[in-house]
């Protein structure tokens, strides 16, 4: 495999997430810091995708204040504005023409057979829009808008990118080689569970540490989470492999690993010693974020700005795509 370096022309990178609201630290590990390190290697688009969150959002009023706050997220995170595009969906709104001429391109059978839409529609049976069937073909546009080839996602968003692939050749097949077939990356960060040990860390099930909680929220929140059901007693072993708190630890701690499982082995310390360090390293690891999170929340009109910079840059771009794909499809130039 040719090195990073060999490359000649660097590859662009694509993605973005719905401003649902909170970020939390699953998020972050999932796909935020991926997006930091990316930039190393590749151009970078980043979008706060709030076109895509009026499919879901019960209160689209919030939506204008939830893309300022995921902004600020990545800024925080360290997303270099001076090196990558980072904007917001709605401020770019090519991507909606584009979605529309892909919408023409895809049979309905194809859209309602996507496995994150037949969960949608029994998530809201009262709220099928046609949003939600057409989400994919919106999301295929944000990538290919910007011909991205390298879309970091988590693993549950994989159907959508093999969507924007098929969509790509479709188009490609009929109207001529246009786009580039997207391929995706996931980080290596193991799935993060969320503080009830069942499921993944997520908003809806409410088993989330938000990335923006203060430190004694934290604690307090880390002090909630479920550890080896079979460690009842502060004298009974227990079990790291099957304990969440560890999975943790591992993520958060990784200088103190094989003291804590030594210590929660031979009963050393109890759950709330272990759990009082994981609080301590999750807010070790996130007190610089938090730190530039407030400083750019104290001036949302510096982050305003580096938003209307992005979606210009990002407009140079989708403007010079779409007279392509308009000329392309015979459309009559006006
Ligand atoms: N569907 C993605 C999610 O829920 C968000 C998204 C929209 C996206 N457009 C995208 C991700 C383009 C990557 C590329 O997380």
């Amino acid at each position: 495999m040719a090195s990073r370096r060999d490359r000649t022309v660097t590859e662009r990178v694509f993605s973005g997430f719905r401003v649902t609201g909170e970020q939390h630290i699953g998020n972050y590990l999932g796909a935020i810091r991926n997006y930091v390190d990316l930039q190393a290697d590749y151009d970078c688009i980043y979008c706060a995708v709030d076109v895509h969150s009026l499919t879901t959002l019960e209160d689209a009023r919030q939506v204008g204040e939830n893309s300022l706050t995921s902004a600020t997220v990545m800024l925080a995170a360290g997303v270099d504005p001076e090196r990558s595009i980072i904007f917001v969906q709605s401020h770019v709104p090519e991507v909606m023409e584009l979605a529309e001429y892909f919408a023409m391109l895809t049979p309905l059978a194809v859209l309602t057979r996507v496995p994150t839409f037949k969960e949608k529609v029994r998530q809201q049976p009262e709220n099928v829009n046609l949003g939600l069937v057409g989400y994919p073909a919106l999301m295929a546009a944000d990538i290919l808008l910007y011909r991205a080839s390298v879309v970091p996602i988590g693993v549950d968003q994989e159907p959508h990118l093999e969507f924007a692939r098929e969509i790509a050749r479709k188009f490609n097949g009929r109207f001529g080689e246009t786009f580039p077939e997207p391929r995706s990356v996931h980080t290596t960060t193991p799935l993060v569970r969320g503080l009830d040990g069942q499921s993944k860390m997520s908003k809806s099930m409410g088993n989330h540490i938000p990335i923006g909680a203060s430190p004694a929220e934290t604690r307090r929140l880390v002090m909630t989470a479920v550890t080896d059901p079979q460690r009842q007693r502060r004298t009974d072993p227990g079990r790291p492999e099957l304990c969440n708190v560890y999975s943790l630890h591992e993520i958060f701690s990784p200088a103190h690993v094989k003291h804590v499982y030594r210590q929660c082995t031979t009963a050393g310390w109890g759950c709330v010693d272990c759990k009082s360090l994981l609080a301590d390293s999750i807010n070790g690891a996130f007190a610089e974020f938090r730190e530039r999170c407030a400083e750019l929340a104290a001036d949302p009109d510096r982050v305003r700005a580096i938003l209307r910079d992005g979606a210009a840059r990002a407009s140079a771009i989708a403007r010079e795509t779409m007279a392509e794909v308009r000329a392309r499809m015979g459309l009559l130039a006006g």
